[in-house]
């Protein structure tokens, strides 16, 4: 028997501006799940916030992209958007793209990240969720975890790792994916992976049995072929221990924080921090990005934890250097490399300037 866990997340209200999930928006999902669990479509859930982003930690029997678990976390969100309407949240359903339901939330506005396995006898999975960034953001640090034997000693050491993992990565602007393997193909897999903005990992397997081992979300990168439709919060599922990396090589990599896209008005790079869930709330300049690790061990589906794996005192460093760096982008103001490239400007007002100055200017003779 399967074990399917599905973390769908939206950013459906928060305060004071795109701060921080009111805690009414967590209890109306709470209720939600609760009653799915009590009529058996779940057989267990978590649900938390990084920063604005609420997120639906789910276990089941019904498998990946399944209609009905898809469908409880729309109306999740629908009626936790009506709460947020009712308090005048900010943003109040801004993740909701459409109306009406129609038989898979992908492509709908919210995040989704999905396995299903078999259970080990003792599955323990990481879930991570990030705010104010995007997927690639997820790019180095899975790369360290799953491909970098100076992060994970296992590569060299366990024989059950040795044999290395495949990568499935999206180029999200052609629409396309392929997949890759490590160590062999690491240097052309590296060449995209730099790439944060175009190329993100969306699975890792192991490649001695294909056993999945990590799952990202990309959904809404990828929502119109051919067409980047901006930045998305993004989360991921990674199963540890026992032929996949150790918990601890898992999180390590988040210790360096790394610079990431999505920092105010999803314009800005920024380092990535790493931060228990209390601290999940992205005050200074909307960020800088924040990534929390919920570690779960899996019991028949029952999620047992979470244990908050950041909320330690041996990431104080990496913190404390991710506000140094954050002070000197912030000092950049609107130069680059802290303002992202124009083409990768979410929000138009770049293009809008550029529009109105067109006519003014002239060839250079
Ligand atoms: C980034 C984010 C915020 C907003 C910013 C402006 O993902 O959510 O940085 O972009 O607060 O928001 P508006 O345009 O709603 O005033
Ligand atoms: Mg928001
Ligand atoms: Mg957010």
């Amino acid at each position: 028997m399967k074990t399917t866990i599905s973390v769908i997340k939206a950013d459906v209200g928060s305060i004071a501006g795109h701060g921080l999930a009111h805690p009414a928006l967590l209890a109306k999902c709470e209720e939600i799940l609760a009653k799915a669990k009590e009529e058996e479509l779940l057989i267990d859930y978590y649900v938390t916030n990084c920063g604005d982003d609420t997120e639906l930690i789910m276990t089941h029997r019904q498998g990946e992209e399944n209609e009905e678990v898809h469908k409880l976390a729309w109306n999740a969100f629908i009626e936790a958007t009506a709460v947020a309407k009712q308090l005048k949240l900010y943003g109040a359903g801004q993740d909701l793209l459409s109306d009406t339901f129609s038989g898979n939330i992908k492509g709908m506005g919210p995040g989704v990240a999905e396995m299903e396995f078999k259970e080990r006898p003792s599955d323990p999975v990481v879930v991570f969720c990030c705010d104010k960034t995007e997927p690639g953001a997820f790019n180095m640090p899975l790369f360290k975890m799953f491909a970098d034997p100076f992060t994970t000693a296992g590569l060299v050491i366990d024989p059950s790792l040795h044999g290395g993992f495949e990568f499935e990565i999206f180029d999200v602007m052609e629409h396309k994916k392929v997949t890759m393997t490590c160590p062999d193909e690491m240097y052309d897999l590296l060449a995209l992976l730099g790439t944060i903005s175009r190329y993100v990992i969306k699975r890792i397997r192991r490649r001695s049995d294909n056993e999945i081992a990590a799952s990202i979300s990309t959904e809404r990168l990828n929502l119109l072929a051919g067409k980047y439709v901006g930045k998305d919060d993004p989360v991921a599922i990674v199963r540890s221990q026992s032929g996949f990396p150790a918990a601890g090589e898992v999180v390590e990599p988040f210790a360096f924080p790394h610079l990431v896209g999505g920092w105010m008005r999803g314009s800005h790079n920024g380092p990535l921090m790493p931060v228990g869930q209390k601290n999940a709330y992205p005050v200074r300049f909307d960020g800088p990005p924040r990534v929390i690790a919920l570690g779960f061990q899996i019991a028949d589906g029952e999620l047992v934890g979470p244990a908050d794996m950041f909320d330690d005192p041996s990431y104080d460093r990496s913190r404390a250097l991710a506000s140094d760096i954050a002070e000197y982008m912030r000092r950049h103001g609107p130069f680059e490399p802290h303002r992202l490239p124009a083409d990768e400007m979410e929000y138009t007002t770049l293009p809008g300037v550029m529009e109105k100055l067109s006519e003014r200017f002239e060839d250079i003779k």
